[in-house]
């Protein structure tokens, strides 16, 4: 299966390389898309010696006309985790003012996302909102948990385990897209 993985803007971006690691492991290719954010919080070239595979992070590169739709026609999933509240609020309005946000939008597969941020900011009605939205158009959504927050803080907003990420979504893939996890597709 090709998987292409979204890491956004959060501190829980280093759980990302646990992510892409293990789908590596399963079989799976991975292709990494991360936001100009996501680069401050960890190195494109983590995801690159864990996939092999060219991490993609700048919509104007040369090759972007190339890239953007080539990556959803390659893609079978999507995984966005982290996802910020930005990166959410902006797929929830159709924005696509990077590579990420344009390829989802692009996307008519199965997208699954991972949302971390601390506990006020997934509690305001402006990002209730956008995941309500996002859950009617059929995004997977797997809700934060209580956990230890940056900045020292403890509360409701701490994205969900790599494992328990690659557990849910396996369980949603054999129950509903069974085709999708054996695809062979280049
Ligand atoms: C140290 C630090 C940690 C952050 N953690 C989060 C986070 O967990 N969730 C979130 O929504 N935003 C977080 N932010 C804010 C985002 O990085 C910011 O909104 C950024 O514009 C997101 O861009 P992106 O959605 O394009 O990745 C954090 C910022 C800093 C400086």
């Amino acid at each position: 299966m090709n998987v292409l993985l979204g890491v956004t803007g959060s501190v829980a971006a280093y759980k990302s390389a646990v992510i892409a690691s293990s789908l590596v492991k399963k079989g799976h290719r991975v292709k990494t898309v991360m936001t100009d954010a996501a680069t401050e919080f960890i190195a494109p070239l983590t995801f690159k010696s864990l996939t092999g595979q060219r991490v993609y992070k700048d919509s104007f590169s040369p090759d972007y006309d190339k890239d953007h739709t080539a990556l959803s026609v390659w893609a079978d999933i999507i995984i966005v985790a982290p996802l910020t509240a930005n990166t959410a609020a902006k797929i929830t309005a159709g924005i696509a003012d990077n590579l990420l946000l344009s390829v989802i939008l692009d996307f008519t597969g199965p997208v699954f996302m991972a949302p971390a941020m601390h506990e006020n900011m997934w509690n305001n009605a402006a990002t209730v909102k956008n995941f309500t939205v996002l859950r009617e158009r059929g995004v997977h959504i797997y809700n934060p948990e209580k956990g230890a927050l940056a900045g020292l803080k403890t509360g409701v907003g701490r994205m969900i385990s790599p494992e328990d990420i690659i557990i849910k979504t396996t369980d949603i893939l054999k129950k509903d897209y069974p085709e999708l996890l054996n695809a062979k597709k280049r």
